[in-house]
């Protein structure tokens, strides 16, 4: 049977062919200041803009329209928090309140437009006021997530240079406060950049020492400031930048842009996800991350649907029937989350009986991003759920979708496996290493021309240079995404792995380049070579080999919690850092390049080839004997 793919085509046609009639008319579901003076400026390629010489706030979308527009009184948010036991619902009105009150405090302690404020908070609503107030003055936010240590943030606060951090005194994990002042006083001193002063959010689980001068109760700076207005900024003016792993240690600080955004995320939420004004929309994920800032945030509010902030998890907090007691108390219409947590649940919910106890016929379909989706995990949602189940992928970089099924325009059947194909205004290729493209079924780079679509990234924060150099010099005239993977004959993608250094655990984007460079710095170790393998559960865990130094008296043992802990002192407790071990050698190319390729085959018990530039093939018995000591086995070399 072949699919008729003729409606999607058609689409695709438009965005790359007429894009003022295709993007024009989608930005028509945005309250503009100014028109555009060029839809897509290409003046200074291949760096694009989009939207020049427009004007408009984020905000005002977001929040203020709507309230104008007839939906004061329809919940905006629906706070649910089984960590705390607190649940409440905020409108439209309240959350202009909130915000615009929020925004005068900004404005009181000096922040202005254009002016970078860091976020470093847990999953309340007071989070996302702070966010929507930055829109509202034109203040560039940049939320670090929660789960990040003190050395991961004060990196961020030396990039981005705020005036001002917002943050909370802790977030609440199952079965533990995470004391947040503590990370940011230390993040504070090891920064060289510094802050103005800090807002803290005191919560009632645990109250934060402040300090004079520098730190200032919540509530207490919004006494008595008038509300702010919405300040119209430039499309082109940068309205987050939000921090992902790169290959190597350093951050990458990803830019947002105003206009683009706007427009790509309200177009999405029809597009892709069938949300209209007044339904309710869920993404389970975490502000921190590209998909709470897409998701949680701007995208339900931008259309004026319900968006569900969940401060819990998948299980645990209380069973693994939280996320559909949720879905079924709010009427959630699309549900968004990793299939990580889809496979937390289905480890603890085998026979999915409490799954049963719910009533789900508000959902209409699932949608899972942020790693690889097994296609055992798609199928077994769709068989208990009974609805579509959509795999989409896309990365913190693009802020929306590259490849989904477009359920809101014409859905084409599902294959497992496969993110489907790509979304209008991306123009995907699989190249091979001189720049070709392949053919259909043959693997290579996952590459997207030049340009991107509104709402993707217009450049890396005050770096132009590292952006060129890291996205569009490898392939000129295309975007790489990192990605490798291959195209069926009918346009279906699928994604399969990273040809960089970045692994996936539970959905977040993490370094092994910054596993190594932390490891390197205990006086023990020598050498470290960090892969990402295969996990039932996170989809890849990170596993650290390490060559010690000579005369070391530290037992293996000792050495190992010593290793596990800085990774988590350093990095913070996301890493997942927990498979540590000790070669005396590391597997090498004569040419001293690590073989990480090969061990990471080797623990994932994949058929692999010895390397015939290897410097000492004993070195892989070696990591053998390490890989079986952590549980990780392989099938055996060939040739
Ligand atoms: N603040 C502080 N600590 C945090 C944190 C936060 N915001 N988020 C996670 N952590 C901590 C956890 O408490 C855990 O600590 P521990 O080592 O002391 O147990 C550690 O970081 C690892 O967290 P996580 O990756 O969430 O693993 P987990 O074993 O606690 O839970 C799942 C497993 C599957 C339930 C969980 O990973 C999950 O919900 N995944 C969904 C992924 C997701 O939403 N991804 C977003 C992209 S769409
Ligand atoms: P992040 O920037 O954290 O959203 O991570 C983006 C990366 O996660 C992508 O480049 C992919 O490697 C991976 N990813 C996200 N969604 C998918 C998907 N649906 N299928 C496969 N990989 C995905």
């Amino acid at each position: 049977m072949t699919i008729e793919t003729g409606p999607i085509a058609q689409l695709q046609q438009q965005a790359i062919e007429t894009p003022e009639q295709f993007w024009g008319q989608a930005a028509s579901a945005i309250d503009w200041d100014s028109q555009w003076t060029a839809l897509l400026d290409d003046q200074a390629a291949p760096l694009y803009r989009w939207f020049a010489g427009a004007s408009l706030n984020t905000c005002y979308n977001a929040v203020d329209r709507h309230v104008e527009n007839g939906r004061a009184e329809q919940v905006a948010i629906y706070y649910d928090s089984p960590v705390t036991g607190s649940a409440y619902a905020i409108t439209y009105q309240e959350l202009q309140h909130k915000v615009a009150t929020l925004a005068g405090a900004l404005q009181a302690q000096g922040v202005v437009a254009g002016d970078r404020v860091v976020i470093y908070m847990p999953m309340v609503p007071e989070t996302v006021f702070a966010m929507l107030a930055c829109a509202r003055i034109g203040a560039v936010h940049s939320v670090v997530f929660g789960g990040f240590a003190a050395a991961e943030l004060a990196t961020r606060i030396d990039d981005a240079k705020p005036k001002l951090v917002l943050s909370a005194s802790c977030g609440i994990e199952p079965g533990r406060v995470v004391p947040y002042k503590p990370l940011l006083d230390s993040a504070l001193e090891l920064a060289e950049h510094p802050v103005q002063g800090c807002l803290v959010l005191q919560r009632p689980e645990c109250e934060a020492a402040l300090q004079a001068g520098r730190d200032w109760d919540w509530y207490q700076v919004q006494q008595g400031v008038a509300p702010a207005p919405c300040v119209s900024v430039a499309a082109t003016d940068p309205l987050y930048i939000l921090y992902t792993s790169g290959t190597t240690g350093i951050p990458k600080g990803v830019v947002r842009d105003n206009g683009g955004h706007a427009v790509a995320l309200a177009w999405s939420m029809k597009a892709i996800y069938d949300i209209d004004p007044g339904d309710v929309f869920w993404a389970a994920s975490d502000v921190g991350w590209v998909v709470g800032h897409s998701y949680i945030v701007y995208g339900p509010l931008l259309v004026g649907a319900s968006t569900v902030l969940y401060e819990g998890k998948p299980v645990g907090t209380p069973d693994p029937g939280a996320f559909w007691r949720v879905i079924e108390q709010y009427k959630v219409k699309s549900f968004f989350t990793a299939p990580t947590a889809i496979r937390a649940i289905k480890r603890e919910d085998p026979n999915t009986e409490f799954l049963a106890r719910y009533d789900l016929s508000s959902l209409t379909a699932l949608f899972l991003a942020g790693e690889r989706c097994d296609p055992d995990t798609l199928n077994w949602s769709a068989d208990t759920l009974k609805v579509p189940v959509i795999d989409h992928w896309w990365q913190t970089e693009t802020g929306w979708a590259i490849c989904a099924n477009l359920m809101g325009v014409a859905p084409l059947p599902v294959k497992a496996g496969s993110p489907a194909l790509a979304v209008p205004g991306y123009q995907v290729s699989v190249l091979d290493e001189a720049g070709e493209p392949v053919a259909a079924g043959e693997s290579g780079a996952i590459a997207i021309k030049l340009p991107l679509p509104p709402g993707t990234l217009p450049t890396l924060w005050q770096n132009d240079e590292r952006f060129v150099q890291a996205y569009l010099s490898r392939y000129p005239g295309y975007y790489l995404t990192g990605d490798a993977g291959y195209q069926d004959e009918e346009g279906y993608l699928y994604i399969m792995s990273r040809i960089d250094d970045i692994i996936n655990v539970a959905g977040h984007r993490l370094s092994t380049g910054r596993f190594e460079e932390v490891l390197a710095t205990h006086p023990a170790v020598a050498e470290v070579a960090v892969i990402g393998v295969a996990d039932k559960l996170k989809g890849q865990v990170p596993l650290g080999l390490v060559v010690l130094k000579s005369g070391v008296s530290l037992t293996e043992e000792a050495l190992y919690q010593e290793l596990i802990a800085l990774v988590r002192q350093e990095i913070g407790p996301v890493a997942a850092f927990k498979l540590v071990s000790v070669v005396s050698k590391l597997p090498k190319t004569r040419s001293g390049k690590i073989l990480r390729g090969t061990m990471r085959k080797m623990a994932d018990r994949q058929e692999y080839a010895v390397p015939a530039t290897i410097e000492d093939p004993d070195t892989l018995d070696l990591v053998q004997s390490a890989l079986n000591r952590l549980g990780y086995g392989h099938a055996g070399a060939t040739g």
